[in-house]
């Protein structure tokens, strides 16, 4: 259910908790740009990891990391130089630049992404006295213009003939204008994947809804190579692995949903995305998309480089099919904030606590000495913490406030345990020494437990 409100709170919560800060926000912010927090980092760590971990699965997916630079030439060939385009319109009250398509959409009509900047016109010009600008409530807009949403810089500084490149707008091309190179170290043969995870940067008109639409945003991509006649059951085996993936980040199965594509692309065989149901609304989250031979047919073309493959097995050569799996670490990041974000009572207060999986949530266990002005206390949390830390990665030291309030922070982090070091720990009560409370996050549990136990539990939780 959508949920504006629950946008809200994330957002304060992520920066109040050191999980994502607004860009260059000294400064009055940066549109569409947003800085990782000390747990957001390792939020965003453990989602790429587990990413990687899927991938890793399969014997037959390599992984590279390619330039962000690249020739020009590889983003003419791809379309985005022609294409690529999000169509504008301002608002000639406020001045706010919007997405035709976006303002289109509110009033139930659909423009197809096919459609020239004429069509859309038309299309606009039908609907105008009926679309409402969402910034000022006016109803006067300029004419739609279509946008190039690739970003662009210079490289070189000395000569006439510096260049202006591209910023890659998507991971996918440097996976493409490589696959000849990966197979070549004679280790894969079709049918093969290649992936990779990295930086991408595209001018959103309207960046919104947080860490949804960003300009400078990472991508996991991973390509598929395969026989033509393979391809359609290949392509529905990934659908469904795809989609079972997200347990591992504990996402409910009744939050994710399939859409197919309305308006498939010229060259595309099929196209479903994978949407989460955001607190705006559903959203895509991943695109499985069946390409056919486009990708690697046009960087063919344009560099003259053969890209078809000798097939021992059936005999014969062919250029492969791509079956591509693309998933934002941004857009996941959001979807992971917003399933584990829960607000609920205890001991008679009302909390906020991030529910997230043990395995992704971005610390696994905080330390608590009862009293920090107790030296002895002191030490003994201290070789508990060590011992912690050797054996669980992502393990904090807090000794700050009361133990009720240390409980409120770590439950915002989403930290799924706590020990507390006190007196019985150190042989108060001889048959307590060397035990620990071990403070569980969900249910406000305490278990009293030797050190080791403790330990041990949570290990058993994360692995
Ligand atoms: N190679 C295919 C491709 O780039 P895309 O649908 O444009 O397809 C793939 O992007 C994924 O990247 C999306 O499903 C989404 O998760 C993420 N993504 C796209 N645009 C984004 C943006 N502006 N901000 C954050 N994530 C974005």
């Amino acid at each position: 259910m959508a949920d504006a409100g629950l946008m809200e709170k994330i957002v304060s919560l992520a920066k109040r908790r050191g999980f994502v800060f607004p860009g260059s926000e000294i400064y009055g912010g940066f549109a569409g740009v947003y800085d990782w927090g000390p747990y957001g980092v390792f939020l965003r760590e453990n989602v790429v990891r587990t990413w990687e971990r899927s991938m890793q699965e399969h014997d037959d997916i390599a992984f590279i990391d390619s330039g962000i630079f690249t020739a020009p030439e590889v983003w003419e060939a791809s379309g985005h130089v022609s294409g690529f385009n999000d169509p504008l319109v301002e608002c000639l009250s406020c001045h706010s630049k919007l997405r035709a398509d976006h303002l289109l959409e509110s009033i139930g009509i659909n423009a197809d992404e096919k459609m020239s900047e004429a069509e859309l016109n038309e299309l606009f010009d039908a609907a105008r006295k009926d679309i409402v600008c969402p910034v000022c409530g006016k109803k006067q807009f300029g004419n739609v213009v279509q946008k190039n949403l690739m970003a662009t810089s210079t490289l070189g500084r000395f000569s006439e003939e510096d260049k202006e490149v591209y910023l890659r707008a998507e991971t996918a091309q440097g996976i493409y204008i490589n696959y000849k190179n990966v197979l070549q170290t004679g280790f894969y043969k079709i049918p093969f994947g290649i992936a990779q995870v990295g930086k991408v940067f595209r001018n959103e008109i309207s960046p919104r809804q947080f860490l949804f639409r960003k300009r400078e945003f990472e991508q996991m991509e991973m390509q598929y190579f395969v026989r033509p006649s393979e391809a359609p059951a290949i392509y529905e085996s990934w659908r469904a692995e795809r989609m079972a993936y997200y347990d591992r980040l504990g996402i409910r199965p009744d939050h994710l949903r399939w859409k197919r594509h309305d308006n498939l692309v010229f060259y595309a065989k099929d196209a479903w995305d994978i949407q989460y149901e955001y607190p705006f609304g559903w959203g895509e989250l991943e695109g499985l998309h069946y390409r056919g031979d486009y990708d690697l047919s046009q960087h063919q073309k344009f560099s003259g480089v053969d890209m078809s493959y000798r097939d021992e097995k059936v005999g014969g050569s062919f250029i492969p099919h791509v079956i591509e799996a693309s998933v934002g670490v941004d857009r996941t990041v959001l979807m992971v904030l917003a399933e584990a974000y829960a607000e609920d009572e205890m001991n008679g207060e009302t909390r906020v606590v991030m529910r997230f999986h043990p395995r992704i949530a971005p610390l696994k266990a905080a330390v608590f000495p009862l009293l920090k002005n107790k030296p002895e206390l002191v030490a003994k949390a201290r070789e508990v913490y060590d011992d912690l830390k050797k054996a669980v990665p992502y393990v904090i030291w807090d000794d700050n406030g009361n133990i009720g309030k240390r409980y409120r922070r770590q439950d915002e982090i989403g930290t799924p345990f706590c020990i507390t070091i006190d007196f019985d720990t150190l042989g108060e009560s001889p048959e307590k020494k060397d035990t620990v409370t071990l403070r569980r996050r969900d249910s406000g549990e305490q278990d009293r437990l030797s050190i080791k136990d403790a330990i041990e539990t949570i290990k058993k939780a994360i692995a």
